[in-house]
């Protein structure tokens, strides 16, 4: 069985769609594969539960307990490989995980390190991405899914979904409206990935 293992940071309403489509689409009969845990850099975060809830192996692995960026990816690294064997190889899963990783980590996982990003890259790589299109004048926003290399939210795109901004959006009603996108690309993106393995 493959695993996918899904880093989260948060609410993780990403991870919870990809859990639901693997469930809904049985991922395990069709690709041989499952989601399988969850790691996230604060214990807090709300997505733990629900991975919890769904009986998945979950992690909290605090970046700040760690000397620095190289040490923590180490920890990371260690945990996912529980997940990985030369016969079904981890795919790692990127779901409002946000911490940068070390080229050495990417480079690990190449091709198998996937990630989504609320804009419609190569515009607006970072933080703050619904206000900077706001400020832009954007008439329209979305999402991508993509490959990751060690450029920051660089990488081959797997999938995009594109939303009309509205008059009177704020950052936080444009999140919301490309949130429901991310939904639906990111398990389609998944499978789409687990379908060429
Ligand atoms: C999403 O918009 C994701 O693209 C961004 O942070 C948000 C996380 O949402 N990086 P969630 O944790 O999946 O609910």
């Amino acid at each position: 069985m493959k695993n996918i293992v899904i880093l989260i940071s948060g609410g993780g309403s990403n991870m919870a769609a990809i859990v639901r489509a693997s469930q809904k689409e049985d991922w395990a009969a069709r690709y041989g594969a499952r989601v399988a845990a969850v790691i996230s850099n604060k214990g807090t975060a709300g997505g733990l539960v629900f991975a919890k809830e769904q009986g998945l192996d979950t992690h909290v692995l605090d970046h700040k307990t760690y000397a620095d960026r190289e040490a923590f990816d180490a920890a990371l690294a260690q945990v996912i490989d529980r997940y990985d064997t030369p016969q079904a190889p981890v795919l790692v899963v990127l779901a409002g995980f946000m911490r940068i990783l070390t080229a050495g980590f990417v480079e690990k996982y190449a091709g198998r390190l996937v990630n989504i990003h609320p804009s419609l890259l190569p515009a607006f790589g970072g933080l703050h991405t619904h206000q900077r299109a706001l400020d832009a004048g954007c008439q329209f926003a979305g999402a991508t899914v993509h490959l990751v290399t060690p450029e920051l939210d660089h990488g081959p795109i797997l999938e995009q979904a594109v939303v009309p901004v509205l008059p009177g959006d704020t950052a936080d009603t444009l999140a919301a409206r490309v949130l429901t996108q991310e939904h639906r690309i990111y398990p389609r993106a998944v499978a789409n990935l687990l379908s060429k393995k």
